[in-house]
């Protein structure tokens, strides 16, 4: 068995293919190059350039090492019948929800205000208490990471509510769906927590209109794509001051151009693109499983639906 691999540090896609001898698998490993035709069982890719497609033959399946496919579905030499394999986690939800919970407790217990105080050696407290019931929290996508964010946020005590394309339901948690539920959703919604796939039907979901609709100082916290974000439309609704922040993790281009009014923004604040790093050992682990698996007969778990493109 051959198999492909393409990360944009070459380094680590040799440690990929190390790890995933180590779980047994065997093969002759390719590290991509330009110009230079390959034919491969598999391959195991992040955000590989334009061309790795046409120069790679005979593939079975292609694994992405992350969650989000949208890159790979926008290369336009991806064959139309090729399976495109996501990683199903591999702990970057509970990642996320890590970034999230203290992104959450950044904007109700103001903690910006207290690295400002220090900085002056004041000590102030605040004399209002951060009910959780006055921050209903959005989460809009309610897949794999959506759920896992959903829980801990609702078991912490914050009113929650969910929005999906396709309906849902879970305990103790407000879901919406559809356009139609979308409205409904916008207006419970004080901290809006943005995981949803980038499809054609996603971007720019984040749009003056659907801003609009969120409780007046609310805040964004988006972690899923910088494309669902119109940047003007939200810098507007900061500006008016309709929403009170953003904490911002994906934007439109990355890394973010250095002359981004996001950059300066005083009540956005910015990491760069960190909320849910892969864990490599575990999504090679994961990889491993599902060629072990296939190679014995079995279907392919993880094949993205190319329709709904996630
Ligand atoms: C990271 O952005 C991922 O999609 O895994």
């Amino acid at each position: 068995m051959k198999i492909v691999f393409f990360y944009p540090n070459p380094d680590k896609a040799h440690q990929w293919a190390a790890q995933l001898k180590a779980e047994g698998v065997e093969f002759e490993a390719i590290f991509w190059q330009p110009d230079q035709t390959v034919s491969a069982d598999y391959a195991i890719v992040w955000l590989p350039p334009e061309e790795f497609f046409t120069s790679v033959q005979d593939l079975q399946a292609v694994f992405n090492m992350g969650a989000g496919v949208d890159a790979l579905l926008n290369n336009k030499y991806l064959p139309a019948d090729l399976p495109v394999v996501r990683l199903d986690d591999a702990e970057m939800g509970l990642k996320m929800t890590e970034y999230v919970v203290h992104a959450i407790a950044q904007i109700t217990r103001r903690l910006d205000q207290y690295t400002a105080l220090q900085q002056q050696k004041v000590w102030s407290g605040t004399a209002d208490y951060p009910y959780f019931e006055k921050w209903p929290v959005g989460i809009m996508g309610f897949g794999r990471v959506g759920q896992q964010i959903a829980d801990v946020v609702h078991a912490l005590g914050y009113p929650v509510h969910t929005w999906s394309r396709t309906a849902k339901t879970a305990e103790g948690i407000t879901c919406h769906h559809g356009q139609t539920g979308l409205k409904e959703f916008l207006r419970s919604t004080k901290i809006l927590i943005n995981v949803l796939p980038l499809t054609p039907d996603t971007t720019n979901i984040l749009n003056a209109e659907n801003l609009a609709q969120l409780q007046p100082g609310s805040s964004l916290i988006n972690i899923g794509r910088g494309h669902h974000v119109v940047d003007n439309d939200l810098l507007q609704a900061l500006d008016s001051q309709h929403m009170a922040g953003a904490i911002l993790d994906v934007f439109r281009t990355e890394p973010l151009p250095s002359e981004h009014p996001f950059w300066s923004h005083p009540a956005i604040r910015i990491t760069p693109h960190i909320s849910g790093p892969t864990h490599a050992a575990k999504a090679i682990q994961q990889i491993a499983q599902r060629i072990h698996a296939q190679q014995a007969g079995l279907p392919l778990e993880g094949v993205i639906d190319r329709q709904t493109g996630y």
